[in-house]
């Protein structure tokens, strides 16, 4: 439980906002962090710190696609395929991903899949603004844009191991 392990980190986020409500999202990646993913063991312990409904902090978990409900693998690779993406090549650009790490493509668009060494969820999100310079990605919380497959095989390899 968060409040059990991570107290003096719970009060610090509380003590920066005035109304407790306002730390749902700090909170959460505070347990993020700690636990990976928000569980819903969490999420239930945030709603009731913060004094909201759990389904109002769960629906702040799907609402952002960098917060996630379930066990990701060690990199999240998100790609855009929203119609601008898609118009340069996006949809390609996934299924060459999938064929890549051997994922399922009609998973990946659909919640995303981890590959079997769990070293990389990858998974399609809309608009991330970089519309014209598909195909594009953000791995973790970095961008990179004007993708070759080339290139994104040194992406691989830089994010392996
Ligand atoms: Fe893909 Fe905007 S539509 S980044």
């Amino acid at each position: 439980m968060l409040l059990k392990t991570h107290r003096d980190d719970v009060e610090a986020i509380l003590a920066k906002y005035p109304a407790r409500r306002s730390a749902v999202m700090p909170l959460l990646h505070l347990a993020q962090k700690v636990y990976g993913h928000c569980t819903d063991e969490v999420t239930r312990e945030i709603a009731q710190i913060v004094e909201l409904d759990p389904t109002e902090v769960r629906s702040v978990v799907g609402f952002y696609t960098l917060f996630y409900d379930h066990a990701t693998g060690k990199h999240v690779i998100q790609i855009c395929d929203d119609l601008p993406c898609a118009l340069r090549g996006a949809d390609e650009f996934v299924d060459h991903v999938c064929q890549r790490l051997k994922l399922d493509p009609d998973k990946v668009r659909h919640g995303g899949q981890t590959t079997e060494d769990g070293q990389f969820t990858v998974e399609t999100v809309m608009c991330l603004a970089a519309c014209d310079r598909a195909p594009m990605t953000q791995i973790d919380l970095s961008y990179f844009e004007n993708l070759t497959q080339e290139q994104f095989e040194l992406l691989l390899r830089r994010f392996s191991g």
